[in-house]
């Protein structure tokens, strides 16, 4: 499909984005039709060593940390699994206290168990964490570029003193061992402007993403952007709102630049719009769903961002299962890899 810079800034500034939303749900059913795949989330720990000015969970700030116990984790795990979700995903701050070893046996233990899939998203861990976890019989991995504007990366995403922090060369060595690989930015940071957002869908193609998560920055107020503190050199008519519609008129444009990827109706935009933020990205060229089951005495500690909604157990099963069906959608079967163009799966397989 001719999707071009001057097409994508012409659909990111129109007012009339029906027929945009209309094109990517077709697409959508043409390419992974329609089926919705259930992703477990496990917000396994919130420690982090990074300094995003974005994030609640930044490592300057003081807020109860913590860290599941394996036997707490395998019990959420079990829970996935028996529910008939296809998916794990493993999320975290980027925390060396989940070592190298402890991470490879819980993977193995998964694969050992359950006919999961293992979904990784455990920050800018060095290479050969990266490569002893596919190893181990991880299948994907999560690491949003956050933005393609490498000035305003620099300013929201300080390096560790140790490295210099480029997500886009970790992507690429992701895909070189194996994984399958998903990305994504943050819609509306302070700063971003109509071009460089567009920069960033072109940025999803050339990457050939497996899996593309977007959604709205949301200030939270104990960080540097929540608080304001960056101040943006960007023109004011230029600067990308952080609303749900241009949340949804990029998810719809990440539909027609990558028409095979995953594409998850996320938390954040749920949280703009907790009514119906599911399901209007769903029917937006969304195809995922990520219900959170981290137990509930953890989880208000993970709040990368303030008011933070969960499709969440108990209500699981449920809700989410009601939220599809009520737009006429089915659940997925299987782990919900990649569909390749020849339309086979890719090598995680099918699930029963
Ligand atoms: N608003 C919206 N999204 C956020 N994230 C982190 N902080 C915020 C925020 N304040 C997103 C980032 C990160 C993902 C795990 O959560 O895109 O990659």
């Amino acid at each position: 499909m001719k999707l071009d810079r001057p097409d994508i800034l012409g659909w990111l500034k129109t007012e009339d984005p029906a027929p945009l939303f209309l094109m990517a749900d077709a697409v959508r059913r043409k390419f992974v039709g329609n089926a919705v795949h259930l992703r477990g989330l496990i917000e396994i720990s919130n420690h982090c060593v990074r300094s995003c000015a974005y994030c609640g969970l930044r490592a300057e700030n003081t807020l109860r940390r913590y860290r599941l116990s394996t036997e707490e984790f395998f019990s959420c795990v079990r829970r996935i699994d028996s529910l008939g979700f296809g998916t794990v995903v493993i999320q975290a701050g980027e925390d060396y206290g989940i070592t190298t070893e402890w991470m490879v046996s819980i993977i193995k233990r998964i694969k050992a168990e359950t006919p999961l899939a293992v979904t990784l998203s455990l920050g800018e861990r060095p290479y050969e964490d990266l490569a002893a976890w596919r190893e181990a019989g991880a299948d994907r991995y999560l690491l949003r570029f956050e933005t393609s504007d490498a000035v305003l990366y620099r300013k929201i995403h300080p390096s560790l003193p140790s490295r210099t922090s480029d997500r886009l060369e970790i992507l690429r060595r992701l895909k070189s061992l194996g994984y399958e690989v998903g990305s994504g930015v943050m819609v509306g940071i302070p700063g971003q402007d109509y071009r460089s957002l567009a920069e960033d869908i072109l940025t999803f193609r050339s990457l050939d993403l497996d899996m593309i998560g977007v959604g709205p920055f949301l200030p939270h107020p104990d960080t540097p952007l929540g608080r304001g503190e960056l101040h943006s050199s960007i023109p004011e008519d230029q600067q990308v709102p952080n609303s749900e519609i241009m949340v949804l008129k990029v998810i719809a444009l990440s539909r027609l630049a990558c028409p095979w990827a995953n594409i998850p109706s996320t938390t954040a935009l749920a949280t703009l719009n907790p009514q119906n933020g599911y399901e209007l990205g769903l029917t937006r060229g969304a195809n995922v769903v990520m219900p959170n089951f981290t137990p509930g005495r953890y989880r208000s500690l993970y709040a990368i961002y303030p008011n933070k909604i969960c499709l969440s157990e108990p209500d699981t099963g449920g809700s989410a299962l009601n939220r599809i069906r009520s737009i006429g959608r089915t659940v997925g079967k299987g782990t919900g890899g990649r569909r390749t163009p020849d339309g086979t799966l890719s090598e995680c397989g099918e699930r029963r």
